[in-house]
């Protein structure tokens, strides 16, 4: 039986994953990359929409490359590649753009939020269309699972409608995606402010913790944790955001359940927890830490690492964008 597709990216938005990117798609992608024929990409030219200095911008694909690899992610098993390696994206980008209704662009609510954020002077057109890019990478592939935050759901909603329009009309080419949506287990929120999620593009690191700090350095934030008066462990996330929080932090690094993590910690209090804690943060981040400042000490080899997955993700990309082009008469 032929795997099916698996297609998830990131954007190289810092020289660090943090720990929601690590719990929420990296382990979850490492977790999937046996059963599916994978596709992992860094999305650099989705990073275009921010402002970015150059050399930055290169640096921060390689680190968050590394990461993925890091983490996990076999290159040797699933394809693990740079977007801008594989010219289709944009291509196929454009080609979708002319099938997009203006009016159903607008009602991205996740360019609303940015733009908004961003204000006239910093929102591009490229922020704009966006997803339409978004949908380019998944059609590509012929994806048949992409496995998203619940913030990406209406892209891949606009990319299985984009799909199905193209299909309707030039007949059979796209695989029509299904999202898998992350459980809200899987979401982690800011310690300094625990009801915001953790983004590696937050305006304050305090409560951000990054994959490739320093021990003493994520030691120091999970302490300083925000918390509560209560003083009970116990997961109640509208009362308790922040123990609710480090609690999903603990569970998802430990394999254990919740339950069992406040039966542990029944009668002590956060001092110990958060001590606790500390260790499984710090020793799953150890071998991740150290593993990705090796292959960032090789440039020449991860480069070559990238380009060979580059190669082997153009020859797939390039097959649909032939019978795309083909299709539309060009
Ligand atoms: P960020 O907000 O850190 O820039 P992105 O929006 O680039 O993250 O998302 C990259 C991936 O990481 C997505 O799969 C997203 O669902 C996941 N992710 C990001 N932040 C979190 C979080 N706080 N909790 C769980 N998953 C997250
Ligand atoms: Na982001």
């Amino acid at each position: 039986m032929t795997k099916q597709r698996l297609y998830s990216g990131m954007q190289p938005s810092a020289d660090s994953l943090q720990i929601g990117n690590y719990i929420g798609a990296l382990l979850q992608w490492r977790g999937m990359q046996d059963e599916y024929d994978a596709f992992f990409s860094v999305v650099d030219l989705h990073a275009l929409t921010q402002p970015n200095d150059p050399a930055e911008l290169r640096e921060k694909t390689r680190r968050t490359a590394a990461q993925y690899i890091a983490a996990g992610i076999e290159p040797s098993k699933s394809t693990l590649y740079v977007q801008s390696h594989v010219r289709a994206h944009a291509e196929l980008a454009w080609i979708l753009s002319t099938m997009t209704g203006f009016g159903e662009a607008s009602r991205m609510t996740q360019f609303k939020d940015k733009s908004s954020r961003y204000g006239a002077e910093q929102t591009n057109v490229g922020l704009f269309t966006y997803p339409i890019l978004m949908a380019a990478d998944i059609l590509l592939y012929q994806t048949d699972v992409v496995p998203v935050g619940d913030d990406q759901k209406q892209h891949v909603e606009l990319t299985r409608d984009l799909a199905e329009r193209f299909n309707k009309k030039y007949g059979e080419t796209f695989t029509v995606p299904k999202p898998v949506i992350q459980a809200e287990t899987a979401r982690i929120y800011d310690l300094q402010e625990p009801t915001s999620k953790m983004s590696k593009s937050a305006e304050s690191h305090a409560g951000v913790l990054w994959l490739l700090d320093d021990p003493a350095v994520t030691a120091k934030k999970i302490m300083r944790a925000v918390t509560d008066n209560d003083g009970s462990v116990r997961y109640d996330r509208a009362e308790k955001p922040g123990v609710s929080n480090l609690l999903t932090i603990y569970s998802a690094l430990s394999g254990r359940p919740i339950p069992e993590i406040e039966e542990e910690y029944a009668g002590r209090g956060y001092g110990d927890f958060k001590k606790g804690l500390r260790d499984v943060v710090v020793a799953e981040f150890e071998p991740v830490r150290a593993r990705a400042l090796e292959l960032l000490d090789d440039p020449a080899e991860l480069d070559r690492v990238l380009a060979a997955n580059a190669d082997r993700a153009a020859e797939v990309a390039d097959t649909t964008l032939s019978a795309v082009y083909e299709r539309v008469g060009l």
